[in-house]
């Protein structure tokens, strides 16, 4: 072991997915990411379920990354946690374990913002991404939030706009529920999507107070009654169109988020964008800002995959950085459901 090297242990416990990871400084040493299937029968999270499948998995999946990384527990030099915005009871799983291993070991424990934890993802060391450097605009897409952030420094972020009423991500999931898709339907709309016309409907852009704003749920209703007029002419519209549909949705949400980063580049003149969240899975949201490299002349900044939808990856190197600073909390922290991410 190197003397010089810090090891941090990070939990993920927010919403759905128990993620442990271990790093050694800005790399990741292992990642991993317990899915709970349970979800998609109901078409949504169940909070109490997800509570306990928390419970089920916290232990192996610390045990599991433990092994991955080849490190001893002994080793660490630190506990990171997602101390919010999240399910409470999912979090409180997740902050519990965290404290208490921090206090077996005697070693500094760190709460992490698990908005601040989708940006900085950024910021670890690896092939397949690259590091922005600051002053850079981040757009935070993901199932709970839908934000332009300005970030100046890794803790030094401003807000330039964000949704007034749904997510990017429940605009994905709401639409795909509305096609019968399981949930999270996001994925499945990225899916057919890659396989239909997204010229073949459309479907209306919102207009909001400030130009940096946005809306979603008229979209969702938009959908709605447009599903279900076809469906009085044609019970098998879905069915027959299902490619289409979802390339046409998700082109609009696409020329949504697009017509945004472009006001906020014009607003700021920073022309650094980066994508963070698990919507920046998106094949077609990636494709878009690739090419916006060549369009617009932008520098644009894509996660790795892994490092997208909720991962312990993006708390550590999170974690990382306020150790870097000596930014520790006591073991009288707790878990906030709500959490801005300028916290
Ligand atoms: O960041 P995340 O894992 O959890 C939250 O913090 O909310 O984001 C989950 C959201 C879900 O709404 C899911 O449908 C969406 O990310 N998502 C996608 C894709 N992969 C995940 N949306 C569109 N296309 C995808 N490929
Ligand atoms: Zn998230």
């Amino acid at each position: 072991m190197n003397k010089k090297t810090i090891y941090i242990l990070s939990i993920e416990s927010s919403c759905d997915d128990t993620s442990v990871a271990v790093l050694a400084n800005d790399t990741i040493l292992s990642n991993v990411v317990a899915n709970q299937e349970i979800h998609s029968k109901y078409g949504g999270v169940v909070p109490e379920l997800a509570s306990r499948a928390h419970q089920q998995n916290i232990v192996p999946v610390v045990q599991e990354a433990l092994i991955q990384a080849n490190i001893d527990k002994k080793d660490l030099s630190a506990i990171a946690f997602t101390q919010g915005p999240g399910l409470m009871g999912s979090l409180l799983v997740g902050t519990s374990f965290a404290k208490s291993m921090a206090l077996a070991l005697q070693i500094p424990l760190i709460a992490v913002n698990h908005m601040q934890g989708h940006i900085l993802a950024h910021f670890i060391r690896d092939k397949a991404q690259k590091k922005p450097s600051f002053p850079f605009i981040c757009l935070t897409i993901s199932g709970g939030h839908t934000q332009l952030i300005r970030v100046n420094d890794y803790f030094d972020m401003e807000i330039l706009g964000e949704t007034i009423d749904d997510a990017v991500g429940e605009a994905f999931d709401k639409s795909a529920k509305i096609l019968g898709l399981p949930y999270p339907g996001g994925p499945f709309i990225d899916k057919y999507a890659q396989l239909g016309d997204p010229k073949a409907f459309e479907f209306p852009k919102p207009k909001t107070k400030n130009e940096l704003d946005f809306s979603f749920s008229g979209l969702k209703t938009a959908i709605l009654y447009f599903i279900r007029k076809k469906e009085q002419e044609n019970p098998n519209f879905i069915k027959e169109n299902l490619h289409d549909i979802c390339a046409s949705i998700q082109q609009t949400i696409i020329d949504i988020l697009l017509i945004k980063l472009k006001k906020a580049v014009k607003k700021t003149g920073i022309k650094s964008i980066a994508i963070a969240g698990g919507v920046s899975a998106n094949s077609g949201i990636r494709k878009t800002l690739v090419e916006a490299e060549k369009k617009y002349q932008w520098q644009t900044y894509i996660p790795k995959f892994e490092y997208t939808t909720d991962n312990a990856a993006m708390i550590g190197i999170t974690g990382y950085y306020k150790y870097l600073e000596g930014n520790f909390d006591d073991n009288t922290v707790s878990a906030k459901a709500r959490m801005s991410v300028l916290e």
